[in-house]
């Protein structure tokens, strides 16, 4: 997604930009740009690629200026290219705008200016911001946004600058995120995370919707509703080293290996009394942002999870988790279809939105038509202070800690570790589940993260597997109960960092259609544990391998009779009950890994994609 850097203070204004514009790559972007004001007067300059390309052109410039704006482009409107890429200025070239978001009734601004004379370069909705933000501009660059502002329709995160203010820049919210930064030293700063203000400061202050901000020197003015109010600074608790790759050759590989901690860190925020757990002493958790206390947990008519992507796949394991722990009715929607299907739920619904960013709009949609219609939204996120955690009436943080790679690993485990204990707190106070079996649920999420490990330990035999098939232009992924959203989420993986194509089912439903595909190109890679569905999942791998396909299991590690049956197996220690779905996501990560590295792609920032979907 789209990402804004502004800063103005005393350090060379592009060396900060550009370097912040480095630390949105996660993101996602095809192109950059930068408005650099200098003596009255701005240039900008803009390049299609990575931040570099752009770099390369600043190194021209011979003087040093202290404010610029500078944004990377993740196209909607318009294709990647020079003319489209921001910043985009109004027709007298004297404001500059970069923006994030969408703004919807772009073509019917963009013809009433065309009416009064207006000229367009670009096929960008940004284009016509800025033009209407100079056809409003009479001196008083704060007065032209929020008038601008008022007649946008859809979503912005803005960032202007003008050259009779030269040491100003104004910022502006309506769905995207967008955070500023005061410095000890005066200087300001505007971003759309608080990545690229770190290093300078860690007193940030996110915008809400709706609110503008004049930023100076020494100076930080905010309005809501056009209206001045006071900033509330608050301190960002990780640091710039977290953004690191700390000797990792990729993000995504570093936070894989991230995972026992996380998951050891997770479970000793959570769980109030883990040194002292006994049948006559239960799990209590550190649940206080909860939103319902346990008479309304009682009342609870069913449960609702809206997610997208990884973190719909996390809520249909939360799903099986919590049905099976609270018997109570779960069901699983993406964000995007329930916010639009008119979806029958009341006030007895608990929605429960599942999201590493907390900013993913079509959860954030889904969210704000539950509490509009009277239901109680409790959030689990990782990036504290997002949008969907502010919004919601209840949180439970992850704490997984910053995420870089677009492809989410280890937001992904412990969104699964957070349902996990939602489901055990549920089922206490619901009475269905008892404290002996609470007390040893805990137990196995106290285990895991050394699970995790002992899976990490299997990489290089993953690594070899994955090598054997890394030319493969197809996959399937294959798991029952538990593992079929694993299989969904192994081949969501393998896709969007390796452009393999590959699809995950639950492996019954193989025989119903796609058992056609199999032959001996089409690697399949199933989740075959000991346990309840054993036999019939060796059924399907049986079905695979009449049929020619190559089979790859991720097997228990002591199943002594599979290997006979398969091409190759990845052994994990399943002894965890409804953890092991932790314990299993590990190899699938590393398989899609190993498989991007080996067809050189670029993990970390896969081609099309953006870490955090501000617009549905
Ligand atoms: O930030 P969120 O968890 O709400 O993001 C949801 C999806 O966009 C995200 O999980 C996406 O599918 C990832 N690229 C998966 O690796």
């Amino acid at each position: 997604m789209c990402g804004i850097v502004g800063y103005t203070g005393k350090l060379n204004a592009v060396e900060v930009v550009l370097s912040g514009l480095r630390k949105l790559e996660y993101r996602g972007y095809d192109s950059a740009g930068i408005a650099m004001l200098h003596d009255c007067s701005m240039d900008v300059l803009r390049a299609v690629g990575r931040v570099d390309a752009l770099a390369r052109k600043t190194a021209n410039i011979s003087y040093v200026p202290h404010n610029a704006i500078g944004h990377t482009r993740w196209a909607s409107h318009g294709r990647p290219s020079e003319i489209n890429a921001h910043p985009h200025c109004d027709n007298t070239g004297q404001i500059a705008v970069v923006h994030n978001g969408i703004v919807e009734n772009y073509s019917t601004l963009r013809s009433e200016l065309l009416q009064s004379g207006a000229k367009f370069l670009s096929e960008t909705d940004t284009e016509v911001a800025a033009v209407l933000i100079g056809h409003l501009y009479k001196g008083n660059l704060v007065e032209a946004v929020i008038q601008a502002t008022q007649r946008f329709e859809g979503t912005f995160a803005l960032g202007v600058v003008c050259i009779d203010h030269p040491d100003m820049i104004v910022g502006a919210r309506r769905g995207p995120p967008l955070a500023v930064g005061a410095a000890d030293d005066g200087a300001m700063m505007l971003a759309s995370d608080a990545l690229p203000i770190l290093p300078y400061t860690r007193n940030v202050c996110y915008l809400e919707d709706n609110q503008i901000v004049a930023l100076q020197p020494g100076k930080m003015e905010l309005y809501a509703n056009g209206v001045q109010i006071e900033a509330r600074l608050q301190k960002i608790c990780w640091t710039a080293e977290e953004s690191e790759r700390g000797g990792y050759r990729h993000y995504m590989l570093k936070e894989i290996y991230e995972q026992p901690a996380v998951l050891r860190r997770l479970a000793a925020n959570l769980v109030a009394n883990a040194g002292s757990l006994s049948p006559v002493s239960p799990p209590t958790f550190n649940l206080d942002n909860f939103p319902l206390n346990n008479d309304a947990l009682r009342k609870l008519s069913r449960v609702v999870i809206v997610a997208q992507g990884t973190a719909f796949h996390a809520g249909l394991i939360g799903r099986n988790m919590i049905e099976r722990t609270v018997r109570i009715p779960v069901s699983v929607e993406y964000g995007s279809d329930f916010q639009y299907r008119d979806p029958v739920i009341d006030p007895s619904v608990l929605v429960i939105s599942v999201s590493q960013s907390g900013e993913t709009a079509d959860t954030l949609g889904a969210v704000r038509l539950a509490k509009e219609r009277g239901c109680t939204t409790l959030a689990i996120i990782n990036t504290v202070g997002s949008t969907i955690a502010r919004e919601s009436h209840g949180v439970i943080y992850m704490h997984a800690g910053l995420e870089i790679g677009v492809a989410s690993t280890k937001a992904f485990t412990a969104q699964i570790a957070a349902l996990y204990v939602l489901a055990i707190h549920i089922g206490l106070q619901r009475g269905t589940l008892s404290d002996a079996d609470a007390v040893r649920r805990v137990a196995d999420l106290l285990q895991v993260a050394s699970r995790v490990d002992e899976a990490l330990a299997c990489a290089e035999q993953v690594k070899a597997v994955a090598l054997k098939y890394k030319d493969s232009a197809n996959a399937l992924f294959l798991g029952r109960g538990t593992g079929f959203p694993l299989a969904l989420e192994g081949a969501l993986k393998l896709k969007e960092i390796s452009y393999v194509h590959a699809e995950g089912y639950d492996a019954a439903e193989m025989k119903h259609g796609p058992i056609a595909l199999i032959d001996e190109r089409m690697p399949v890679i199933v989740l075959a544990l000991k346990g309840r569905r054993y036999d019939k999942i060796i059924s399907n791998i049986q079905e695979v391998k009449a049929r020619g396909g190559r089979v790859i299991v991720i097997a228990s590690h002591d199943d002594t009779e599979i290997a006979d049956k398969v091409d190759d197996v990845i052994r994990v220690h399943d002894d965890r009950g409804i953890m092991n779905s932790i314990v299993c996501a590990i190899p699938f990560q590393l398989f899609a890994y190993e498989i991007a590295v080996a067809r050189n792609c670029d993990v970390d920032k896969p081609r099309n994609l953006a870490k955090s979907l501000t617009i549905e």
